[in-house]
């Protein structure tokens, strides 16, 4: 199999296992965790931030695939001179208008749509943050991402899978292994089979999610893992849980979660 069929199949069984666990697919997946995507773009202590921006030069255009909340739209578009920020998820779209009217940021431009199904004019610089892991066609996602950038492309993809802290309680409630969704180790030889060569770099390792109580955790946890109240699985998830969560200094945290590594993986298109 090359690295592109990988990829694919990898998120086919991933999303296959997910559709079993939690039955019926929401229209929507990220309405109950879309408000974890805002934040204040004016902040000046986030790394990636500064990291994506030091790449950008003074008035260049931005296209943010998979937007989100507009965590990252948002500050860049300080600097920008415009950003498209393409986006399918009406929720996550909902959190980006809200946030960019609170702050008065009006040269974004949403587009509600997946990415391979976007009408855009290209931009001088393509970004893409921790989005590819639930993209079945990467190879056609990151071509389209190459055609649409005159510049640069900036692809922000963790080590490994972003919910990978969870999955060893997966098969603790579940009775089974968790297959994972692919990441950087994945992506690379992606971009191999596509005669990209990419420059890799390794941002501040952050640390495991923290909660502010035993119950934030609890609910989090449930979400993640498509467990409802009053069920069976509840029941497991509140005994693994016993063991399983450990309060430091009033925050709670996942016994044994792992650090994520966040990484910039960029290349020039030479097309401007
Ligand atoms: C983990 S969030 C990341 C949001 C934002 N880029 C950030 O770093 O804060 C992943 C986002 O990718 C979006 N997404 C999923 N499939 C997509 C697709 N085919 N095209 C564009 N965006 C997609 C989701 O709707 C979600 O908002």
């Amino acid at each position: 199999m090359s690295a592109i069929e990988t990829w694919g199949e990898m998120v086919r069984v991933e999303h296959a296992q997910s559709d079993r666990r939690r039955g019926v697919r929401p229209t929507d997946t990220w309405n109950q965790f879309a408000a974890q995507f805002k934040a204040d773009p004016h902040r000046t202590d986030d790394r990636t931030v500064e990291a994506l921006r030091s790449r950008l030069l003074p008035g260049e255009t931005l296209l943010d695939i998979g937007a989100g909340g507009g965590r990252l739209a948002l500050p860049l578009a300080l600097t920008c001179s415009a950003v498209t920020a393409v986006e399918p998820s009406p929720s996550m779209c909902a959190v980006l208008r809200e946030t960019a009217e609170e702050y008065n940021i009006d040269n974004v431009s949403i587009v509600e749509s997946g990415w391979l199904d976007a009408d855009v004019e290209p931009a001088d610089v393509a970004l893409c943050s921790h989005v590819v892991y639930v993209i079945e066609d990467v190879g056609a996602f990151v071509r389209k991402m190459d055609s649409h950038a005159r510049r640069l492309v900036m692809a922000v993809v963790f080590e490994s899978s972003p919910l990978s802290q969870v999955y060893g309680l997966w098969e603790r409630v579940h009775g089974e292994r968790r297959h994972a969704l692919p990441s950087l180790p994945h992506f690379l030889p992606v971009l191999e089979e596509l005669g990209i060569q990419p420059e890799v770099t390794e941002l501040d390792t952050q640390p495991p999610r923290t909660f502010d109580s035993a119950e934030e955790a609890r609910e989090a946890v449930a979400r993640w893992l498509f467990v409802t109240p009053g069920t069976d699985a509840m029941d497991r998830l509140d005994h693994v849980l016993q063991d399983a969560l450990r309060e430091v200094n009033g925050a709670w945290q996942i016994e044994g979660a792992q650090p994520s590594i966040p990484n910039i993986v960029s290349w020039e298109t030479g097309r401007n």
